[in-house]
């Protein structure tokens, strides 16, 4: 076949031009492996949040339907692909750290391959420091076109050259796309992609583009067929899950959403996450409260407890909501779990403001907290504002509420002593394998005694010890 007639045989629409790639590319790697005369195999390495692992997964279904072999350590693997994030400054530094090391990895395997995706590869400077300084990248991509990752690696071996491939944005969402799972019992589903709050310190608005919900029935639809492949926990994630619905033909709303889910037969735990106070609804509050299947936690972050900073950030609520919505939530669902995300150090934050972050801290009691350390993202209205604090102020604020968030972590974790729960088995524990690891509604993790047939298994386990942030159990 000569070059024109292969162009006319590509399909137009999607998933049926990337199904096309995959057979396209999987002619390639047979050379590829003829070559080389052995089996070749990739490492996807996924750097940021969950939305960043779903996509990772979808690489990987890609990448073995082309005919590459898993192989976990990235110094081993002749495909080794990035899943970057760039939320903070230091997710950057370490791309960049690991990627030099990989350079000379590939100087002594002739059949290596270095791919970069994901939310660092949107910023065009980025880009243009990879183009520079890092010639040996085979393949740039960003988040938008990631469905197109079988095409651009067909385009990358069949050309020999660097291809780099950025979108702006899109409003487009490809369904019915190859992925793989990492657990076979549950699974992370995109419910929506982007975000339009544009919280002034966040960049992720900018790398993802703007807030679209998938279809309902489309959700549904993988769902089921998760749980026919013997999926028993969904995670459904989006940046603000309460917004889901929206932008949709049929606007739903996202406690509609979870009532339509909590239907499926056979699906037994429902999680969501990321929630903005801003969007929790009464609705919600109430479906969580009568639902069978969505678990006893909700990961709502506060960023900051005072007023006047949460209105510098943009986040549109004050700290007297927020701590309403938590009153709310605990009298609809007494036996939740609340966890959040708390930034020290935003621009203009005074001792008095960082006061009332603690003081949120307190009365909320969270069970668990992350805190993070205000990164400048350029581009951002924060990154422009005057009053940056200084590096010495902000580390020992940091100190100080991570102090405070692990002891009263350490407390909230401790009132379960004695009970007996539900857990879902994962894993043989990492450091004992005559322990099994499973994780309660609330998401505490309980190890006891017991063998990886259970792995994927609902079982009752009695709460016998907390051990500071987790628990030793036995089987009941
Ligand atoms: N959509 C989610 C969060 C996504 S980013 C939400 O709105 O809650 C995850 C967390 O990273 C944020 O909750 C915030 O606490 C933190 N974060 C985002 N941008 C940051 C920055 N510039 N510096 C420090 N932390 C940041
Ligand atoms: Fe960032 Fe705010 Fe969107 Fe979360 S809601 S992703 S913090 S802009
Ligand atoms: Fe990072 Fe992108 Fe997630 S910036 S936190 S990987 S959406």
């Amino acid at each position: 076949m000569n070059l024109a007639e292969r162009e006319m045989e590509i399909p137009a629409s999607e998933p049926e031009r990337q199904y096309y790639f995959i057979e396209r590319a999987r002619q390639d790697l047979e050379k590829m492996k003829e070559a080389a005369g052995r089996q070749l195999t990739f490492c996807v390495t996924t750097f940021g949040c969950q939305m960043n692992a779903r996509d990772s997964e979808k690489l990987v279904g890609i990448l073995e339907q082309v005919g590459y072999i898993e192989e976990p350590d990235e110094e081993k693997a002749d495909f080794v692909i990035y899943n970057t994030c760039t939320v903070r400054e230091n997710a950057n530094q370490r791309v960049y750290g690991r990627l030099g090391q990989l350079g000379h990895i590939k100087k002594k395997n002739p059949h290596m391959m270095i791919a970069l995706c994901g939310c660092m590869m949107q910023k065009p400077e980025v880009v243009e420091k990879l183009k520079k300084s890092y010639r040996f990248i085979d393949l740039i991509f960003g988040t938008h076109n990631i469905y197109k990752f079988a095409e651009l690696l067909a385009t990358r071996m069949e050309s020999g050259r660097m291809v780099i491939d950025i979108w702006k944005d899109t409003d487009k969402i490809v369904e019915d796309l190859p992925s793989e799972r990492k657990y076979p019992f549950k699974s992370g589903v995109n419910i929506m992609f982007g975000c339009n709050n544009f919280c002034s310190y966040c960049i992720v608005p900018y790398v993802r583009g703007r807030e679209r919900s998938r279809d309902p029935r489309a959700i549904i639809r993988e769902i089921e067929r998760l749980v026919a492949d013997g999926v028993v926990e969904v995670m459904l994630l989006g940046q603000n899950v309460n917004s889901y619905g929206k932008t949709l033909e049929e606007p739903m709303t996202f406690a509609q959403l979870l009532k339509e889910i909590e239907k499926i037969d056979g699906l037994e735990r429902i999680r969501f996450m990321t929630s903005h106070p801003k969007d929790l609804s009464d609705e919600l509050i109430e479906v969580m409260g009568q639902s069978r299947k969505i678990c006893r936690h909700l990961h709502l972050p506060v960023q900051s407890g005072s007023s006047r900073i949460l209105e510098k950030m943009n986040r549109r609520y004050t700290k007297e909501h927020y701590l309403e919505l938590v009153k709310k939530i605990r009298a609809a669902v007494p036996d939740i779990s609340l966890t959040t995300d708390i930034i020290v150090g935003f621009p203009g934050e005074m001792e008095e403001d960082f006061q009332e972050t603690l003081d949120v801290v307190r009365q909320v009691r969270y069970d668990s907290a992350f805190t993070f350390i205000y990164s400048k993202r350029t581009g951002t209205p924060a990154a422009a504002m005057e009053e940056q604090v200084s590096e010495d102020v902000v580390k020992d604020r940091f100190d100080r509420l991570l102090t405070e968030v692990q002891k009263i972590a350490g407390e909230m974790c401790s009132v379960h002593q004695g009970a007996v729960q539900t857990v879902l088995v994962e894993s043989v524990n990492e450091h004992d394998p005559e322990l099994m690891t499973g994780r309660l509604s609330n998401n505490l993790l309980v190890h006891f005694p017991g063998d990886e047939s259970l792995i994927g298994k609902l079982v009752d386990v009695s709460l016998d010890e907390c051990r500071g942030f987790y628990y030793i159990g036995r089987q009941i």
